[in-house]
């Protein structure tokens, strides 16, 4: 483990044990007021820290379940949502907050080392929403399977190529994704995280894209969209057995 993080309670150690060195070339991980934090070597896109008890992830209930993600996975109370692109977190919260078990999937080892971290300090102030979050560091094109059948949504809401300028907006998300980019990732794999999803054979499979962006060929229609903005939720529903 790293110096700069030796200060890091015992549940993140398993986490942190699976960084290696080309994971944070060029970025550094410090340990700073009980928080992980991921520095990028440009200054300009600063630090990145997980914190769920903040800003939009702070809502939750009635106002959770009206937000378009939730409606387009369907989720009610008891609902299970598999997250196959963890990233910030921020939507398997929004989900967990409006009452789903969340499978959270993230394949970047530092980005799952964040992602625990915050879940560790949100079980304090919001232990019943946390213990919805169940985090798991995987390829989720590798752990997506048909026996999900039970499950109620796959979501999908793949990194947009680092060119796009829609990435440019959020600094977080950007400094994500040059982390990403820097392991060898430039953006992910739309259309195999999509075939790995439908295989699932769940209720649903929900993917977040760009609002005008096409969708990878051979991909079937969806069912339906959910759109706003800048973006959309397309929807693919499944009715038989
Ligand atoms: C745009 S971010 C997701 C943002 C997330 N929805 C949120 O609310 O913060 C995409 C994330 O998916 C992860 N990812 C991409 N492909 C993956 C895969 N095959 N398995 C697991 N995680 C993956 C990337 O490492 C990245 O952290």
């Amino acid at each position: 483990m790293s110096p700069d993080v030796i200060d890091a309670p015992l549940e993140l150690a398993s986490w942190l044990a699976r960084i290696e060195p080309d994971h944070v070339e060029g970025f550094a991980l410090r340990m700073r007021e009980g928080t992980l934090h991921l520095l990028a070597g440009e200054p300009e896109l600063g630090a990145l820290a997980i914190d769920f008890t903040r800003g939009a992830s702070g809502f939750r209930g009635p106002r959770a379940r009206s937000e378009r993600l939730v409606r387009a996975c369907g989720v009610r109370d008891g609902s299970r949502v598999v997250d196959a692109t963890g990233g910030l977190g921020t939507d398997a919260w929004l989900l967990a907050s409006a009452g789903a078990e969340v499978e959270l999937i993230e394949q970047h080892p530092v980005v799952a080392a964040l992602l625990a971290d915050g879940l560790l300090r949100a079980r304090v102030q919001h232990p019943d929403i946390a213990a919805r979050i169940h985090l798991q560091g995987a390829d989720s094109r590798a752990v997506l399977a048909p026996q999900m059948a039970a499950v109620t949504a796959v979501y999908i809401d793949p990194m947009y190529p680092p060119r796009r300028k829609s990435a440019l907006g959020d600094r977080r998300l950007r400094l994500l994704a040059a982390l990403c980019a820097m392991s060898g990732q430039p953006g992910d794999d739309v259309a195999g995280l999509l075939a790995a999803a439908l295989t699932a054979r769940t209720k649903r499979v929900v993917l977040k894209r760009p609002l005008r962006e096409a969708l990878p060929n051979g991909v079937p229609d969806p069912s339906y969209s959910l759109s706003g903005r800048s973006t959309r939720f397309d929807v693919w529903r499944r009715t038989g057995p």
